[in-house]
């Protein structure tokens, strides 16, 4: 797995203000958005597309534009869903499935509680947005559901990873047989007992849409 780090000034100047426990719902909310979209601006480094001429008033001129099918973006609900239009504001044209994922606050256990992505995913481009890469698991069981639909590239986009985190989604990926890049706009120090990323932002899904019991 390849992992990114987007060391960047303006980056970490809004990771920031997204860190600090006064950033109200709607700030963290356009935070999160304007991150994603730097953040995006990496992860599709690698993005597959294909020759094209156009005609300019002068001359021709060859490009590119993306390849079909268009890559897919996964956000991981519901705090990945916060990223989507960080995302979708670089990559319009991307197709958008839904994965579903929780995880069990006892055990960091990740289960899939709502899917709606397409059967065949041969051939595709896969973007999951997930903000917190914490114990890996969900991230590393969204990989394995992609993966088995038949993606054949991931990259991740994260706003946070804890060492943890990496290191299981290096493990639990390795056999996957796909390119896979993490791409993220911190590394943090470590996980509490409680699974909290640290010094992380708290709960990103609470932080994004408020607390639900
Ligand atoms: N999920 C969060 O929202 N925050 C963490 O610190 C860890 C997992």
């Amino acid at each position: 797995m390849r992992v990114h780090v987007a060391d960047h000034p303006l980056i970490t100047h809004k990771l920031t203000a997204l860190r600090d426990e006064r950033t109200d719902s709607p700030t963290f909310r356009r935070l999160t958005e304007e991150l994603v979209t730097l953040l995006a601006y990496e992860a599709t480094r690698h993005v597959r597309t294909e020759p094209l001429t156009v005609t300019t008033p002068v001359a021709q001129a060859i490009g590119v534009r993306l390849s079909n099918p268009k890559p897919l973006v996964v956000p991981i609900l519901r705090a990945g869903l916060g990223m989507l239009e960080g995302m979708q504001r670089l990559l319009p044209t991307a197709e958008v499935g839904f994965l579903g994922m929780i995880r069990n606050e006892e055990t960091l256990a990740a289960s899939t509680y709502a899917e709606r992505l397409p059967d065949d995913l041969a051939g595709r481009q896969c973007f999951v947005l997930d903000p917190m890469l914490a114990t890996g698991g969900t991230l590393a069981a969204a990989v394995d559901f992609l993966v088995r639909r038949g993606a054949d590239h991931i990259t991740a986009i994260t706003l946070l990873a804890a060492p943890e985190g990496i290191e299981r989604l290096e493990q639990d990926t390795s056999h996957i047989g796909v390119p896979m890049t993490l791409v993220t706009a911190a590394l943090d120090e470590k996980l509490n007992e409680k699974g909290y990323i640290v010094p992380g932002l708290g709960d990103a899904g609470d932080r994004l849409y408020g607390v639900v019991d």
